[in-house]
């Protein structure tokens, strides 16, 4: 892309949504054949029944190819208008080339600049945020959010303590320049990292991809993690990330009308529910059939919350992020879509 620095004073905007979940479905019983554990535990511990596995041959380059196309599709927006495609994901399919750049090829967006960006399960918001900022300054027009990851690659399916959270999928946003006097757009952003933290939750490797050949990472190479740390880091920082960015607006919960966390745990979002005052019908989840997807998590729930006729053009969201790094991520954000169209299934 060729940054075009003489743009006016605009506001970038969350103009589409798309998602992509793998066909795959895993259910807890087919867990409970493996390690030792049951549905039930698993359901009343985390809210999950089932997650979504990769297919032995897919990639997150594949997955995240079909968001983002799914996202143009919801826009009408030509892969050759994409100024930028950043792709947020802790599974890349190498370390280099970038993944993002492998799917701008895939989808056609010729002109595009791409990267992939590293904050583990805070990604999709990290890169929200940098999206925002290169349509702002006028470095971009059409910048494409697509987070992806293929976790079940990298988990130790012996290790009950994983292998019951984490998922594979894909989700992405469009983030397009608006016009400053109609746009509200993104209103702020809420970002943090605590390195101090760093040992709680670690994944040594990516998403290779012929890890899948070698079905899977070696367990010492896996997902590790200190589950009752991290539960307790995310439910302090979804709280006051949260507080932090509605007090800095001097907005209420009751201004938000949707609220799509992390799909980590459905017991650190009641949590924070309860906390902040959020009802549970403006409270999105849908770890119940997809368990955790770490970047994907996000995106994935805001095209679900858009096709169950959850979340409306116009509709103020509140973003909330966690997770490794360890790192956090918020945004208040007004839905302003493009399109009507819905792109899910
Ligand atoms: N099935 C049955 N028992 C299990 C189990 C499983 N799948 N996993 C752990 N247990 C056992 C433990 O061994 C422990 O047994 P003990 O008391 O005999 O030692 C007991 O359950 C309690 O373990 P604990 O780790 O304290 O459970 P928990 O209530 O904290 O739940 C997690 C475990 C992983 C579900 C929870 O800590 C969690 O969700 N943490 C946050 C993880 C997360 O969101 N990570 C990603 C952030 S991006």
């Amino acid at each position: 892309m060729t940054p075009d620095r003489s743009a006016p004073r605009r506001r970038a905007r969350l103009a589409a949504l798309g998602g992509y979940a793998p066909a795959r479905v895993v259910t807890n019983a087919e867990i409970e054949r493996r390690v030792d554990t049951t549905d039930e535990w698993i359901r009343t511990r985390t809210g999950i029944r089932e997650r979504r596995y990769a297919a032995p041959d897919e990639t997150t380059a594949d997955m995240a190819a079909v968001a983002a196309e799914r996202v143009l599709a919801s826009a009408g927006l030509p892969s050759a208008e994409v100024d930028m495609v950043i792709v947020p994901t802790a599974t890349p399919d190498a370390l280099f080339p970038a993944t993002a750049a492998i799917v701008a090829d895939r989808i056609g967006a010729r002109r595009a600049a791409a990267y992939d960006l590293s904050a583990a399960c805070s990604g999709f918001v990290y890169a929200l945020a940098q999206a925002t900022a290169l349509v702002e300054a006028g470095m971009a027009g059409n910048v494409l959010v697509v987070g992806s990851e293929v976790l079940s690659r990298v988990t130790d399916h012996d290790d009950r303590a994983t292998c019951i959270l984490f998922a594979d999928g894909a989700g992405g946003a469009l983030v397009t320049a608006g016009d400053a006097e109609t746009t509200t757009g993104f209103l702020a952003f809420d970002l943090g990292a605590d390195g101090s933290g760093a040992d709680q939750l670690v994944l040594p490797v990516g998403g290779d991809r012929r890890l899948a050949a070698a079905g899977g990472a070696p367990a010492d190479a896996c997902i590790r993690m200190d589950g009752p740390a991290v539960f307790r880091f995310a439910t302090r920082v979804m709280v006051e990330s949260a507080q932090r960015l509605l007090d800095g607006l001097s907005m209420g919960i009751a201004d938000i009308d949707l609220v799509v966390a992390h799909q980590a745990n459905s017991r650190i979002m009641d949590h924070a529910a309860e906390r902040l005052g959020i009802p549970p019908e403006r409270l999105f989840n849908n770890l119940e059939l997809f368990g955790n997807t770490s970047s994907a998590s996000i995106p994935m729930a805001l095209a679900q919350a858009r096709d169950a006729g959850r979340l409306s053009p116009g509709d103020m969201l509140l973003l909330v992020g966690f997770g490794g790094g360890l790192t956090w991520a918020s945004s208040v954000v007004r839905y302003e879509p493009l399109g009507e169209e819905h792109q899910w299934a």
